[in-house]
């Protein structure tokens, strides 16, 4: 009985997505809070692209925020000097260090 429990353990855990988690990712690396979050059901990889604001500059991208979310929802925010765009992924493992700004450094 034992054994039976411990593969049902291990079958779950192979098909959950593995996403990475980061607070501030920028240039294809991870500055500062590294790690990984395992979906849950109906939940997904969130990718957050943060835009800040410069009198100087406008609009620029700065970094982007990387998480696991339940619900997770595309969409954009514009609110006063904060941008951010959402994008989410559940096809594979870290998924979600591939969308926006990033994956355009990733082909670069
Ligand atoms: C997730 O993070 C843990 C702890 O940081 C690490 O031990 C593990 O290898 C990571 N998992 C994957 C799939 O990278
Ligand atoms: C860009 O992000 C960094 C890291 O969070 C922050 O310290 C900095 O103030 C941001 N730049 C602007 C112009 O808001």
């Amino acid at each position: 009985h034992g054994k039976l429990l411990t593969y049902h353990k291990f079958a779950i855990k192979t098909h959950a997505t593995v996403c990475m988690v980061c607070n501030i990712f920028k240039n294809g690396k991870c500055v500062e809070g590294k790690g990984n979050c395992t979906l849950k059901e109906g939940g997904e990889c969130r990718t957050r692209d943060i835009y800040s604001f410069t009198l100087k500059d406008g609009f620029f991208y700065n970094y982007t925020i990387l998480d696991c979310s339940k619900p997770c929802k595309a969409w954009r925010l514009v609110r006063g000097y904060l941008r951010v765009a959402s994008f989410c992924c559940r096809s594979r493992n870290f998924c979600n260090r591939y969308h926006g700004k990033i994956a355009k450094q990733f082909v670069h």
